[in-house]
C-alpha cells in the first residue's frame, strides 16, 4: 500500500495494521466526548454500491484490511437493518493485534454493533444476538411495535432514537450519552443517505474499486435530498488499483 496523499514526507508504516490504524486514529476530541461520526463504504468507478447485491464483489484484500481497522478503532459500529439481512452480519471480533490499544483507550476488546431498524424484522437467534463480545444495540423509534421492542431487550441493548423513524442527530447523542463518540457506520445506502441529508456525518472513507459495474445498483448515498455539504480530502492510498480515499467535512466550506 502506499499513500499518493498528503504528499508530505510521512513517518507511518502502511505496512502495518499499527501502522494503518494510526494513519486512520479518530480526532482527539472523542476523548473529551464530542462524538465524530465516520462512514466507510466501497463503491465501483461508475457508481454502483453492491454487486450481484453485496458489497463484497466490490472489495479486495486491501479494503478488507482497512476495514477491520476502521471497526477496530470504533466503540460502535451502525448499520441499517437491511444489510444485517442481507449480508447475514456477525458480532465484531476481538483482535489480539488492536487489543493492548484498545484496553489503552478504554474500549471493550470490540466494537459494538448497532441495527437501526424501524420494523425490528430481526433474527434474534442469529449469532449476532447470541454471541456477541459486548451485546448488539438496537436502535429504533417510538414508534417501534412494542412486542418486537420487547423480544429485541431480551438479547440486544435497546436504544430509542425519534418519534417516528430514527432520528440521525438523536442517534449520535443518545450514543454520545452513553459515552460511545468513536463512531462508524457501514452503511447500507439508505442508512447513508439519512445521515448524509441530516448532517451528522464528519467522515467519509471510500474506497474506489476499479471495476465497472454497470446495471442499476444505487450508489453509496441513497435517501432524502438534503443540504450539499463539502467535504476535504484528508488522505488516499492507492493497493492494487483500489483507491481509499478520507474525506473530512470541510472547516471552511467557503474555500
Ligand atoms: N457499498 C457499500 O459500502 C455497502 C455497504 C453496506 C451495504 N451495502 C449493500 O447495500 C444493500 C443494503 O443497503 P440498503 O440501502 O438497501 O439498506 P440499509 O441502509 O442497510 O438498511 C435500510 C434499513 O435500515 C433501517 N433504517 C434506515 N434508516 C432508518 C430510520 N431513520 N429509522 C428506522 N429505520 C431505519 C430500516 O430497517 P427496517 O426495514 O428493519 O425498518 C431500513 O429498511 C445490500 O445489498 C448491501 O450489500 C453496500
Amino acid at each position: 500500500m502506499r499513500r499518493l496523499l498528503p504528499t508530505a514526507p510521512d513517518v507511518t508504516d502502511l505496512t502495518s495494521l499499527e501502522g494503518l490504524a494510526e494513519a486512520y486514529a479518530y480526532p482527539d476530541s472523542v476523548a473529551e466526548g464530542r462524538p465524530w461520526l465516520r462512514a466507510n463504504m466501497v463503491s465501483s468507478l461508475d457508481g454502483a454500491a453492491r454487486l450481484d447485491g453485496l458489497s463484497e464483489g466490490l472489495s479486495s484484500e486491501a479494503d478488507k484490511r482497512i476495514f477491520g481497522v476502521l471497526r477496530a478503532l470504533a466503540d460502535v459500529v451502525l448499520v441499517g437493518a437491511q444489510t444485517v439481512r442481507a449480508e447475514g452480519y456477525r458480532p465484531a471480533r476481538a483482535r489480539a493485534e488492536f487489543a493492548a490499544a484498545r484496553a489503552a483507550r478504554g474500549q471493550a476488546p470490540a466494537a459494538a454493533i448497532a441495527v437501526v431498524t424501524g420494523r425490528l424484522d430481526l433474527d434474534l437467534d442469529a449469532p449476532l444476538f447470541t454471541e456477541p463480545l459486548v451485546p448488539t444495540l438496537v436502535i429504533t423509534s417510538a414508534s417501534a411495535p412494542a412486542d418486537a421492542v420487547k423480544a429485541a431487550g431480551r438479547v440486544a441493548d435497546v436504544v430509542v432514537a425519534g418519534d417516528e423513524r430514527v432520528d440521525p442527530a438523536a442517534m449520535v447523542a443518545a450514543l454520545a450519552g452513553h459515552g460511545w463518540t468513536r463512531l462508524l457506520t457501514e452503511g447500507g445506502p439508505r442508512l447513508l443517505g439519512q445521515l448524509t441529508a441530516a448532517g451528522v456525518l464528519d467522515e467519509l472513507c471510500l474506497s474506489l474499486a476499479p471495476l465497472l459495474a454497470s446495471g442499476d445498483a444505487p450508489r453509496i448515498s441513497n435517501g432524502p435530498a438534503g443540504q450539499a455539504e463539502r467535504m476535504e480530502l484528508v488522505s488516499l492510498l492507492e493497493e492494487k488499483g483500489f483507491l481509499f480515499a478520507r474525506y473530512a467535512r470541510s472547516v471552511n466550506p467557503a474555500d
